[in-house]
């Protein structure tokens, strides 16, 4: 069940460009993999989204790619500092599948820990742009790594004809193309998220062709499995093809309305 807490920092890691900070449990549930929370960012109105990377005993682990002020503000606490948490928040993976491969890009690598944890340690493909940012697959047991320029989508075709069943996340572009081998696969989406619990419409994006809260029908979305017509591809479950013209952080104490959104918001300052 999710609640908010204030919760103490109790220790802040560099691996390779990211932070892992881990926070006291106090009484949140870490939830199902693949949720997330949303965590008060020091100094900044808005809370940020976070998946939940770790969950050993007494703590919630989280790892961060400093991209904005928010995520600088969070990758920049030290042991003691305190953060209103609050989650579990939104649908993580579904974790009954046969024989599962956990596939991560980039920052997209967060889930994967605890998933792989309540999984057993199922096969891994990871990729990076760096050896340096190559660092953060230690965190996931069995990972086959690639870094730049060979993509984790060659290696997973000859994966997903083996009878795997993907379960990613990672950049836009990355899942785009792990559906367009893996139509079934569960894949997490980003979409911009000021409230994380459906109040401020701020994530609203198309799914299936209805405008939907990611916060609410995500983050992990599975293609529907009649979706496609015989040996076709899905449609799109996540329409992409329009970016937003302004600043996505939903101004005023008043939920914003539903607006077309995608799920890369221009680049753009927020609360
Ligand atoms: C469900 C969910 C889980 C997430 N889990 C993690 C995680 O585990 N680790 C992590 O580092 N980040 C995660 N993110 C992304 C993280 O929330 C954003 O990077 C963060 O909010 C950026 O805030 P900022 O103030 O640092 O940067 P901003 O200045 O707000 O943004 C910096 C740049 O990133 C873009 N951006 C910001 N947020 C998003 C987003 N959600 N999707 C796409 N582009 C965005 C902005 O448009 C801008 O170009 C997650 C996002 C969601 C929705
Ligand atoms: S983040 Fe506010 S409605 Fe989804």
């Amino acid at each position: 069940m999710r609640r908010s807490e204030r919760l103490r920092v109790l220790a802040n890691e560099a691996i390779g460009p990211y932070a892992l900070v881990r926070v006291e449990r106090g009484g949140l549930d870490p939830g199902v993999p693949g949720q997330f929370f949303m965590l008060e960012a020091p100094g900044r109105p808005l809370p940020r989204a976070m998946s939940l990377c770790q969950a050993p005993p007494g703590e919630l682990a989280f790892l961060l790619e400093a991209v904005g002020p928010g995520t600088r503000a969070l990758a920049a606490t030290e042991p003691g500092d305190e953060l209103n948490v609050y989650g579990p928040l939104g649908n993580g993976y579904r974790l009954e599948v046969e024989r599962p491969l956990l596939v991560g890009g980039g920052i997209g690598v967060a889930p994967l820990p605890y998933l792989s944890q309540r999984l057993g340690a199922p096969p891994a493909l990871l990729g990076f742009r760096s050896d340096w940012y190559a660092e953060a697959a230690a965190l996931v047991p069995n990972a086959e790594v690639v870094v730049e320029p060979i993509l984790v989508t060659e290696p997973l075709a000859d994966l997903v004809r083996d009878g795997h069943k993907v379960m990613a996340c990672g950049p836009e572009p990355m899942l785009e193309a792990v559906r367009a081998i893996a139509p079934d696969a569960q894949l997490a989406w980003e979409a911009p998220m000021a409230c994380g619990y459906g109040a401020c419409y701020g994530c609203s994006v198309e799914i299936d062709g209805v405008l939907q809260r990611l916060c609410i029908a995500g983050p992990v979305l599975e293609a529907p499995k009649n979706g496609g017509t015989h040996g076709s591809p899905v449609g799109p479950l996540l329409h992409t093809s329009r970016r937003r013209a302004t600043s996505w952080a939903p101004a005023g104490p008043s939920p914003a309305p539903p607006v077309h959104a995608t799920s890369r918001p221009n680049r753009g300052e927020r609360g």
